[in-house]
């Protein structure tokens, strides 16, 4: 009897409401509108899930990477042909990075059409332009990494950028350090400075979205602007929508993972100095012609006029409606710029490459 009176409030204590009561979890369970979990609004979560991939696959690469020039790329040969799993691994780091850059352009592609960029939601836009400019950094300084004549050539491209902006790109010159190989301080970005300031941002991007609520589909926003009934605010749960979320996550990570078995991560020849002979990874194609009509400065003010346009996007569309069909302006112009970027990257494809770099390739 003694020892059932003792440990019934131990039984209490290891409960899942003891738990709950100091970790708090079911407040997780709040109401989140059922289109939440609806494909088009769990993108963001499905790139943050690859996130995390590719945290794990890439802490296990740099247990066998070396950031300096002359062993980068014999490091991966190696983590390729002898550590156990290295070549699945690599793989996945690999296929993740182009799966999260698609997703995260098609979150984008989802904000914009259903102009959720709109008030109270424009400084999360902006934060959101941070995130997709870090994406695009973390996957140039990754190419950079694996040293083969690809990365070779981007890294002369981020050193000749680096010259181009003058004293302020002093830190992607090779001079800014003489103890430190300038592949050492790209190293240093990809793994510490970009993901840091991805948390930093992604922090502020999750609490806007916690704060306003996930917008609401533009058709019933929009009737609710003409006088109509408030939109709906329940259905699912957030819980819900992070087990969803999740499960798309799982089936990223398995896609990943069939992809790496079945199309290795390619890994270009040994670098040749001086020579120019590839082009850029998909993600960069679109700026591929400007360099080619306008030479390598364009790769600069190219990206820096788009990001500006794309910034001042929530300040100049100022009408309260969201749907496309009210919007037919801003859509139009989106259209045209999505038909741009894919002739341009037909043309980034069907082109021969030429030499684009100066001074720092030799
Ligand atoms: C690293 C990349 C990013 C991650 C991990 C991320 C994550 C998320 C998540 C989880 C949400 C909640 C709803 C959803 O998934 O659609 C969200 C919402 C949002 N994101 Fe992102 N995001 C990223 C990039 C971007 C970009 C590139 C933009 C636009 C420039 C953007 C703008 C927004 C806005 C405005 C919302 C609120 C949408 C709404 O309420 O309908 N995000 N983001």
């Amino acid at each position: 009897m003694a020892n059932a009176a003792v440990a019934a409030p131990r039984r209490r204590r290891l409960s899942w409401a003891a738990i709950d009561e100091r970790l708090g979890i079911s407040g997780l369970a709040y109401p989140v509108p059922a289109h939440a979990n609806g494909i088009g609004y769990i993108l963001g979560g499905i790139s943050f899930f690859g996130f995390l991939i590719l945290a794990a696959s890439g802490v296990w690469l740099a247990q066998y990477y070396h950031p300096t020039a002359a062993t980068a790329r014999e490091s991966v040969v190696y983590i390729m042909n002898t550590v156990p799993f290295g070549d699945i691994v690599r793989g996945v780091h690999f296929w993740t990075a182009n799966i999260v850059m698609a997703t995260v352009l098609l979150h984008f592609g989802r904000v914009f059409t259903t102009a959720a960029y709109k008030r109270p939601r424009e400084a999360n836009w902006l934060i959101g332009l941070g995130l997709l400019a870090v994406t695009l950094g973390l996957i140039f300084t990754g190419t950079v990494l694996k040293w083969d004549q690809e990365g070779y050539e981007a890294l002369g491209h981020n050193v000749e950028i680096g010259n181009l902006i003058g004293a302020f790109g002093t830190w992607f010159s090779t001079d800014f350090a003489a103890t430190l190989p300038i592949i050492g301080r790209l190293y240093l970005a990809h793994v510490v400075i970009l993901p840091a300031i991805g948390m930093l941002l992604l922090i502020p991007h999750f609490l806007l979205v916690k704060r306003h609520g996930i917008s609401s589909l533009p058709a019933e926003a929009d009737v609710a602007v003409d006088g109509g009934p408030a939109p709906e605010r329940t259905g699912s749960t957030f819980v819900a929508h992070i087990v969803r979320m999740a499960g798309f996550g799982l089936v990223l990570l398995a896609v990943a993972v069939v992809l790496a078995a079945v199309v290795p991560a390619p890994l270009g020849d040994r670098p040749i100095p001086g020579t120019e002979t590839t082009k850029p990874p998909w993600m960069f194609l679109v700026f591929y012609p400007f360099e080619d009509w306008f030479g390598l400065p364009a790769l600069l003010w190219v990206p820096a006029v788009v990001f500006a346009a794309l910034a001042a996007l929530p300040f100049l569309d100022r009408s309260p409606y969201r749907s496309p069909r009210r919007r037919r302006l801003v859509m139009a112009i989106g259209a045209l710029a999505a038909i741009a970027a894919v002739l341009l990257v037909l043309y980034a494809l069907v082109t021969v490459p030429v030499a684009h770099v100066q001074g720092a390739m030799g």
